[in-house]
C-alpha cells in the first residue's frame, strides 16, 4: 500500500494514515444472507456447479462482476428524480451528452442499453466478413459481436500480459510490433478499426499506458485505421497512469482521461462499470457518416437517439456517475482496497495476476491447483470451492469462458490462462467484507490439494459459461 499512498495529489492529506477508509458514509443498507455449508452444497448441486445459475440471495459476498452492481450516490439518486422521460429531446439526454463530450471529447454520442449494444452497432456498421479487428484483448462480448459480423477478433497483448507472475506497470498494453505486423500481413483495407480495452478486463484488469495509447494511435493514424477505446473502466485506467507513468503524477484523472480519448477516434462504453450506473452505455465518435449509420441502426433496435434504450433517469445517473468515478479520493480508496485484497492473499502464497488490477483480483488457478489439468477446469473448481467455503461468488476466466470446443469432434482446446476473477462492485462492500474474503480464500488455499476438477455435462455453442452445467470429477 505504501507505494500507492506515497504518490499522487492526496499525498499530504492521507499519507500519515494506513487504514483504508471508504470515502463515503452509508445512508441505505441492504441485508445480505448467511447460509450454512449444507445449504450451499445443495444450492451448488441445483445450479449444476455453475455459479451463474445460483440465486443471488443465496450469495453472501457477490464478486461475480463489478458490472451494474455499483452503489449509487445520493447525488445520483437526486439526479434520478430529475429524470425526464420524454420520448424525444429530453433534457436528461442533453446532460448525458454534455458530460460525455466534456470527458471524452467526441462529437456524436448515442446512448445504448449497455456496452454490448454499442459494440453490436459499431461492428455492424464498420465490419464485414473477412475483416480483422485487433485489440490488446477483446472482452468476450466484444469478440462475440465482431465474430457475429463474420470478421475476426485478434488479441495483440504484450507478452508480459500473458505471464501472471510478471510485474509490469502496464500489462494491458498492446504489442505495437505485432500490430504493425498484422497490418502488413492482412492489409489496411481488411482492418476497419482497431480497439484498446482500458483497463484490460480479460487480461487481468491491467492498465494501458498513455505512451501505448499514443503509439497505437500513431500507427492507426498513419494507416488511416480508426482507433476505438472500450472505455468501460476508463477512470481506473486514468488513475493507474497517474500513479505509474512518469509525467502524470500531478495531473487530475479527468485531464488524463481527456488526453487518452484525444488519441482515439471513438469509444464504446458499458456505463455499468466506471459510469457508476446499474444499466447503460454509449457509443461515441467524430465521424459524421458513421454516426448517421449508427443512428439509423440505433433507432431500429435500441430506440430514438435521445434515449437509446434507456430511461431518462438512467441517463441522469450516468451523467453524474461518470464524474464521480474520476474523483481522486474515490479512486485512491478503490485501487488501495483492491490492492489490499491482492497483497493479503498473495503474501500467504495464493498466486495472483501481479500486480493487482483495478476492479478485480485474478487468482491464477492453474498455479494454485497444478494437480488439476486445464481440461479438468481448475478455475471452475476454485469458483465452486469459494462458494462452498464462504458463500463468495467469483467467476472463472479460463477454459470454461475462453476454451474452444470443436463442433464436429467435440475436442476441447484450453484457454491460455486459468484465472478466477474476484470483481469488486464499486462502493458496495466495506473493508471488513474484504477481510472476510481474504480469510475465506486462505482457508481454501490451505486445503487446495483436496480440490478436484470438473467436466461439462451441457454447454451452448457460444458464450457457454453463462449456461453450462458441470459434473464433479471423481
Ligand atoms: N467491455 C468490457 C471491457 C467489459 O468488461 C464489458 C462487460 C463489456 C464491454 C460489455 O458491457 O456488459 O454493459 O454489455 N463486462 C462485464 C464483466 C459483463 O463482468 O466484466 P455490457
Amino acid at each position: 500500500m505504501a507505494a500507492i499512498w506515497s504518490r499522487g495529489g492526496l499525498q499530504g492529506i492521507l499519507e500519515p494514515m494506513k487504514t483504508i477508509i471508504e470515502p463515503f458514509r452509508i445512508k441505505s443498507v441492504e441485508p445480505i444472507h448467511l447460509t450454512t455449508r449444507e445449504e450451499r452444497e445443495s444450492k451448488l448441486r441445483e445450479a449444476a456447479y455453475n455459479v451463474f445459475l445460483l440465486r443471488s440471495e443465496d450469495v453472501l459476498i457477490d464478486l461475480l462482476t463489478d458490472s451494474g452492481t455499483s452503489a449509487m450516490s445520493s447525488n445520483q439518486w437526486a439526479a434520478i428524480m430529475r429524470g425526464d422521460e420524454s420520448y424525444a429531446g429530453s433534457p436528461s439526454f442533453y446532460r448525458f451528452e454534455t458530460a460525455i463530450q466534456d470527458i471524452f471529447g467526441f462529437k456524436y454520442v448515442f446512448p445504448t442499453h449497455q456496452g454490448r449494444a454499442a459494440e453490436r452497432i459499431l461492428f455492424s456498421v464498420r465490419c464485414k466478413p473477412g475483416d480483422v479487428v485487433p485489440s490488446n484483448t477483446h472482452f468476450d462480448t466484444t469478440r462475440a459481436n465482431i465474430e457475429h459480423t463474420g470478421a475476426r477478433a485478434v488479441d495483440l497483448l504484450i507478452p508480459e500480459g500473458r505471464e501472471p507472475q510478471t510485474i509490469h506497470p502496464f500489462k494491458g498494453n498492446m504489442d505495437v510490433t505485432a500490430l504493425e505486423r498484422l497490418i502488413a500481413d492482412v492489409g489496411r483495407d481488411r482492418i476497419p478499426l482497431c480497439m484498446l480495452t482500458v483497463t484490460n478486463n480479460s487480461g487481468g484488469g491491467q492498465p494501458v499506458s498513455m505512451a501505448n495509447v499514443r503509439a497505437v494511435s500513431t500507427i492507426c493514424r498513419r494507416h488511416g485505421i480508426p482507433l476505438y477505446i472500450d472505455a468501460a473502466r476508463y477512470a481506473e485506467n486514468a488513475y493507474f497512469i497517474k500513479l505509474r507513468e512518469p509525467g502524470y503524477a500531478s495531473r487530475s484523472p479527468i485531464e488524463i482521461a481527456r488526453e487518452m480519448f484525444s488519441l482515439a477516434d471513438g469509444a464504446t462504453m458499458s456505463a455499468k462499470k466506471d459510469g457508476m450506473a446499474n444499466i447503460g452505455g454509449f457509443i461515441a465518435s467524430n465521424d459524421k457518416e458513421v454516426a448517421q449509420q449508427e443512428r439509423n441502426l440505433l433507432i431500429l433496435t435500441e430506440g430514438f437517439p435521445t434515449y437509446g434504450g434507456l430511461a431518462g433517469r438512467d441517463l441522469e445517473a450516468i451523467a453524474v456517475g461518470l464524474y464521480e468515478a474520476l474523483a481522486e479520493d474515490y479512486l485512491l480508496y478503490r485501487i488501495t482496497s483492491t490492492t489490499y485484497l491482492g497483497r493479503h492473499i498473495s503474501e500467504h502464497g495464493v498466486p495472483i495476476v501481479q500486480p493487482p488490477g483495478g476492479h478485480a483480483i485474478y487468482i491464477d488457478a492453474a498455479a494454485m491447483l497444478p494437480h488439476i489439468p486445464p481440461l479438468a477446469l481448475p478455475g471452475q473448481a476454485l469458483v465452486v470451492e469459494l462458494y462452498r467455503e464462504a458463500g463468495i461468488r467469483a467467476v472463472e476466466i479460463g477454459t470454461v469462458m475462453f476454451g474452444r470446443r470443436d463442433p464436429v469432434s467435440g475436442a476441447e482446446t484450453p484457454a491460455s490462462m486459468e484465472l478466477v476473477r474476484l470483481a469488486i462492485p464499486r462502493r458496495v462492500y466495506t473493508q471488513s467484507h474484504v477481510d472476510y474474503v481474504v480469510e475465506a480464500i486462505l482457508n481454501v488455499h490451505a486445503r487446495r490439494h483436496e480440490i478436484r476438477g470438473y467436466r461439462f455435462s451441457e454447454q451452448a455453442p457460444a458464450l457457454r459459461h453463462f449456461t453450462a452445467r458441470f459434473e464433479a470429477l471423481e
